[in-house]
């Protein structure tokens, strides 16, 4: 496997999905935290940081730890790291760079840079930049701002490149990728999804023997996944349950329970509907919201699970990103998730997570492996609380009826018209604003709604998807003719940061 350093970059967790797109296991680990004594280590990656190497506060190693013992790749920070601990020189850049900027030399010849063209565009995101490499270092690489946008150290297994190759805009960032992992490291990309389950479906007959199971359902890919591999695992020892918070989409319950039980799930629809909405009536802050939602479930699943006699675990969706330990630099908390993250605290139970080392899209591949159709694969995410963070004020059932309607527009729109697989996420949300408007001779004072859908590789940052006008509109008069209660239709064109996807 190959070790990823975090230094506490925002692409930290875009080098670890690259690796694994190479079929190869990687593990993100925080810069001070390298695992000692693992002899299945092949490789090390530094990431960037989003200190420079002279702060104070800088995150640092001690190279000697692991120079000379793997190959070494530092990215950015990574890079700048390894230069100044050698006695080279890192400053300001005058003008920040950011953004695109192309190869103008690089040396061909050299091991990480085979099969690279001259001219490739590259990503690149720092203040600082290396203005001298000590001796035995040798530039590899250059673009036109930067001098020394790649080395290597003379004679040691170690590169560092001052652009990022995990981001998508690099070019050729996976084939320099390639070369690291493939013919520096000599990892194979044996990694399979047929090969996960076989290996996974084995252990968790070892390790749960004839236990019995308790799972939260939510209807997305990851628990879904989770329970279809379980049920391969120890069949009906496995007890699914799907609550019906009231805050689902238009007829989801029915849908996906159905779903479920074509799939062969022993699977419990609980449906609590009603005592959410008394519970959140009058509610308005989002925070609070949040905290009524989240622990409503809890307090739902629980009851569930006690009528399971002798149930011993708690299985999760849990994947890997949900699992990176995260370097808080700034430690402010933007919004209280709800998932079944909250449940653990509260049951006496062991945990099971047979995804906690894969990434989502190694998710949907092992749910295509296991033959799960492919609208359940390829579901947009939808946030734990549902749609109570999408009425902004106060949740009523007629609020959620108005908005199940639009959201349903919107959704069935985007996916015929081919757009819903190029969207990651997509919704609508009602605003709690009333306008004048006519329809026929009548004044109407009614709800605005905001559509929103982003593209987004991780949920980390997100961009507003530039949808066709005349999809909009259809949209936008199809909502306004059919949705009682709704007469104003808007377009939110926010991207993550500043704003987030969902609007509470
Ligand atoms: P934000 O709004 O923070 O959302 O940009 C990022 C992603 O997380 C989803 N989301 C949630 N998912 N429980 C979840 O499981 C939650 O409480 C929750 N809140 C937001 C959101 O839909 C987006 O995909």
């Amino acid at each position: 496997k190959i070790i990823i350093l975090d230094f506490g970059s925002q692409t930290t967790q875009l080098i670890g999905r690259r690796v694994r797109e190479l079929n190869t296991y990687c593990e993100i680990v925080p810069y001070n935290k390298f695992p000692k004594d693992d002899d299945s280590i092949k490789g090390v990656i530094l990431s960037g940081s989003p200190f420079s190497v002279y702060d104070d506060k800088a995150f640092k190693i001690a190279l000697k730890d692991i120079w000379g013992k793997y190959p070494i790749l530092g990215i950015c920070y990574g890079a700048q790291f390894i230069a100044s601990e050698c006695g080279g020189k890192v400053e300001p850049t005058a003008t920040r760079e950011y953004g695109r900027s192309k190869l103008s030399w690089l040396n061909s010849n050299n091991l990480l840079l085979e099969g690279i063209s001259q001219n490739s565009q590259v990503w690149m995101s720092h203040g600082d930049t290396i203005t001298s490499i000590p001796d035995n270092f040798e530039k590899i690489a250059s673009t036109e701002e930067v001098d020394i946008a790649a080395y290597q150290v003379k004679g040691e297994s170690i590169w560092a490149v001052q652009f990022h190759p995990e981001v998508y805009h690099s070019e050729d960032g996976t084939q320099l990728l390639k070369n690291f992992v493939f013919n520096i490291c000599g990892c194979h990309g044996s990694w399979s999804p047929a090969s996960f389950v076989e290996h996974t479906v084995a252990e968790l007959k070892k390790q749960l023997g004839d236990d019995k199971v308790v799972l939260a359902l939510s209807g997305g890919v990851d628990s879904s996944v989770a329970a279809v591999l379980l049920n391969k695992a120890i069949g009906k020892n496995l007890t699914c349950v799907f609550v019906d918070h009231g805050l689902l989409r238009k007829d989801e319950f029915k849908n996906v329970l159905h779903d479920y039980e074509c799939l062969g799930l022993n699977v419990i629809g609980v449906d609590a509907s009603k005592k959410f909405y008394s519970e959140l009536a009058g509610v308005t802050d989002p925070e609070q919201k949040r905290k009524i939602i989240g622990k409503g479930f809890i307090d739902v699943f629980d009851v569930e699970a006690h009528k399971i006699q002798d149930v011993k675990w708690l299985a999760q969706g849990t994947i890997y990103p949900d699992v990176i330990e995260s370097l808080s630099i700034t430690g402010t908390v933007i919004k209280s998730h709800h998932n079944v993250g909250g449940l653990p605290e509260k049951m006496d139970l062991k945990l099971c997570e047979p995804l906690r080392l894969l990434f989502k899209d190694e998710v949907r591949r092992v749910g295509r492996e296991m033959g799960m159709p492919e609208h359940l694969i390829k579901r947009h995410p939808f946030p734990g609380p549902g749609l109570g963070v999408r009425i902004l004020g106060d949740i009523t059932p007629e609020k959620v009826r108005v908005l199940q309607e639009a959201d349903h527009i919107f959704i069935q729109g985007l996916i015929d018209w081919n757009l819903y697989d190029t969207v990651w996420q997509a919704g609508v949300i009602l605003l709690p604003v009333q306008s004048v408007g006519v329809m026929g001779d009548e004044r109407t004072y009614e709800s605005a709604v905001a559509l929103r859908a982003v593209a987004s590789t991780d949920a980390m940052t997100a961009d507003w998807v530039h949808l066709p006008y005349e999809f909009l509109a259809k949209m936008s008069n199809d909502i306004i003719n059919k949705v009682r209660g709704v007469n104003r239709v808007t377009y939110d064109i926010s991207s993550k940061p500043p704003a987030t996807i969902e609007w509470e």
